[in-house]
């Protein structure tokens, strides 16, 4: 009993999730998380998704300062989720958000899974996988090959470069550390005022290696008003699609 016991503490992954962004650029007066998607606000399928993960221990999600009353009462409460879902108020830029998060985190995590608020669409497959990687590989992202080509261009919107696309990646989340890793990133992090647009931007400058994980182009990132006819549409034909396995294993 005691060695299962040990095994389990040592496993144990705890998943952080900020949702406490300004959502400007949906330009919609609701808040993103609780806009709606196929009648249910985005934020709950992300927790929904963590929620069907047995190693994951806990969840814990930032929130517009404010509005932590709020999606308790338009998500954790309304669902049915299995976990202890913890609110705690976030900070300005996502970075202090995750910092937010990553105080609350216990002691004796082995693994911290960071995932948007804001990406509906990622499956409980996909966090698996996740998790399992970063078992062997301290830091792990989720991305995907970029389909356009990149190039950078000056202020006149005059091309400088053009870069070679075998190389580039679109990078997603979930993103997952061992919990000593992330910890310190975010810690140098602050104390060198370096801010970085994902996690493991500053992980990766303390010269840890982060593996990328073949991610989903279906794991898209609600930003704009578009994107939320796209995720509705992706939804709808999963569920068709379920609807139609579970038919053919009738027949
Ligand atoms: N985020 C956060 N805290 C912030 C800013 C962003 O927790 N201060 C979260 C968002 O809620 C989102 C994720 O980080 O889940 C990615 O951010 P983004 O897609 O840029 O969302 P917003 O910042 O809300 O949107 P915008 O930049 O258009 O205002
Ligand atoms: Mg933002």
């Amino acid at each position: 009993m005691f060695c299962r016991g040990t095994a389990q503490r040592h496993m144990k992954t705890i998943a952080i999730v900020p949702a406490a962004g300004a959502g400007e650029r949906m330009g919609s007066s609701r808040k993103k998380p609780y806009l709606l998607l196929n009648h249910r606000p985005l934020l709950y399928y992300s927790l929904a998704a963590l929620d069907n993960i047995p190693s994951i221990a806990q969840i814990i999600v930032a929130v517009s300062p404010g509005e932590e009353q709020l999606c308790q009462q338009e998500v954790t409460e309304k669902f049915p989720f299995k976990k202890s879902i913890q609110i705690i108020p976030g900070g300005k830029s996502r970075q202090e958000s995750v910092c937010r998060l990553l105080e609350r985190v216990p002691d004796d995590a082995r693994q911290v899974l960071i995932h948007d608020g804001a990406r509906p669409l990622i499956t409980p497959e996909l966090i698996k996988q996740a998790i399992a990687e970063t078992m062997v590989w301290k830091a792990t992202v989720l991305a995907v090959p970029v389909k356009d080509t990149i190039k950078s261009a000056n202020d006149t919107l005059q091309i400088e470069k053009t870069f070679s696309r075998e190389q580039l990646w679109a990078i997603q989340t979930p993103q997952t550390f061992e919990s000593s890793v992330i910890r310190e990133a975010h810690q140098r992090a602050r104390q060198e005022d370096f801010s970085g647009t994902d996690d493991a931007a500053l992980v990766e400058r303390m010269g840890v290696r982060v593996k990328i994980i073949m991610g989903a182009y279906d794991n898209i990132k609600i930003t704009t008003a578009e994107d939320l006819i796209v995720a509705e549409a992706l939804l709808k034909s999963r569920k068709s699609e379920t609807a139609e396995i579970a038919e053919s294993a009738e027949r």
